[in-house]
């Protein structure tokens, strides 16, 4: 007869592949019950956005399945996000389990698409998600996510709406766009850290922060006030782009900031009567660029009609056509990121 020791011993013989531990030591296993030969067990995994899901699935149930005794399998799978800072007593953003930052040398590279895109597609996995959106000089958030009208005011403080799944903030919200474009040092960071303690977010799992282009004050402001989870860096496949893309990621890791990865978009086009792919501005920099820099590569995001399209009417396309071509790319890339996160907030917990 199996005892739930049996149980337990099976369990801890299943690795984690990407955080390279047994998932009983990581506390990903819950609620063991042996009954007979009916074996129940709850599988929380470090994100419900995990890109390895199947494979942990099937190896947690194989192990149990493989123990004499044991006649019938019963694993739900839930989630348990690990948070890459101390949510639960910090002074900015209590309750805000993950901050990812999306960032780019250049501006008009894609960046706040693949930002809502992220938020929504994390939200779509069943993540508590909001997106918080940073760009001084063109904070285009809100109308990405088909948000109107201004935010509700309680007590001083701002109650973001939700939109397909998301919360949303945005300097817009506070500043109108009469304001000068004109933004000084000071004045960014005083914006900057308006947004960090005047929203109510209440539960995060994952904060996407849309930074403005470039190595500005509000990257700055944004790396100095709070522990960042990490840094996604998108960049086009110029040479332009990657060389200041580059930077960028520099600079984030001089601020010792995770960098989660690099992402290429506007990678190619697909015929939309052949169905081959063009490599209109070239191919294979994006690549490159990790590869030099050490960095992992998370993908290349194709062009498409349609992304432009419900971003500009307030749907970003992983919600408006979550089984495209171009949504499967996004979300494939919002998994990688969540499993870039796990393994950022493992190595923060072995400290
Ligand atoms: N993969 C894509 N395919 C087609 N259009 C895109 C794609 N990514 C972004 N765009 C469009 O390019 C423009 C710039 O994108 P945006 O996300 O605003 O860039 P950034 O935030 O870097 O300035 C927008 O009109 C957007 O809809
Ligand atoms: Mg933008």
């Amino acid at each position: 007869m199996a005892t739930e020791a049996d149980v337990l011993k099976a369990l801890a013989g299943v690795k984690d592949p990407e955080l390279g531990r047994d998932i009983v030591s990581l506390h990903m296993v819950e609620g063991v019950k042996v009954e007979g030969g009916r074996v129940t067990f709850v599988l929380n995994l470090t994100t419900p956005a995990c890109p390895l899901r199947t494979r942990l699935e099937e190896s947690a149930r194989s192990a149990v399945e493989g123990i004499p005794g044991v006649k019938q399998v019963e694993m739900k799978t839930g989630s348990v996000v690990f948070a890459t800072r101390d949510y639960s007593d910090a002074e900015m953003l209590m309750g805000v389990k993950n901050i990812i930052a999306v960032a780019s040398g250049k501006g008009g590279v894609g960046k706040s698409t693949i930002a809502v895109n992220l938020a929504v597609a994390l939200a779509a996995s069943g993540a508590k998600v909001g997106i918080l959106d940073a760009d001084v000089y063109g904070p285009n958030i809100p109308l990405m996510m088909g948000i109107r009208a201004p935010p509700e005011v309680r007590d001083e403080r701002v109650i973001p709406p939700v939109a397909h799944g998301a919360k949303v903030a945005s300097l817009g919200f506070f500043y109108n766009e009469e304001t000068p474009v004109i933004w000084r040092g000071p004045l960014v960071a005083g914006a900057v850290r308006q947004l960090l303690t005047q929203v109510e977010w209440g539960e995060l799992d994952y904060l996407v922060v849309d930074l403005p282009p470039g190595t500005g004050d509000s990257a700055l402001t944004l790396a100095q006030t709070v522990p960042l989870g990490g840094v996604l860096i998108v960049t086009t496949p110029q040479d332009a782009a990657l060389n200041i893309a580059a930077k960028a990621l520099a600079m984030f890791r001089r601020l010792n900031v995770p960098i989660l990865g690099v992402v290429e978009n506007m990678s190619y086009f697909v015929c939309p009567h052949c169905g081959e792919k063009s490599y209109i501005f070239s191919k294979g920099g994006g690549r490159k660029i990790a590869a030099e820099r050490d960095v992992d590569f998370l993908g290349e995001i194709p062009l498409g009609i349609a992304v432009r399209e419900h971003s500009d009417a307030g749907t970003p396309i992983v919600a408006a056509m979550p089984d495209s071509r171009e949504s499967l790319v996004y979300k494939e890339l919002a998994f990688r990121v969540a499993g870039m996160v796990s393994i950022v907030a493992f190595s923060k917990m072995k400290k």
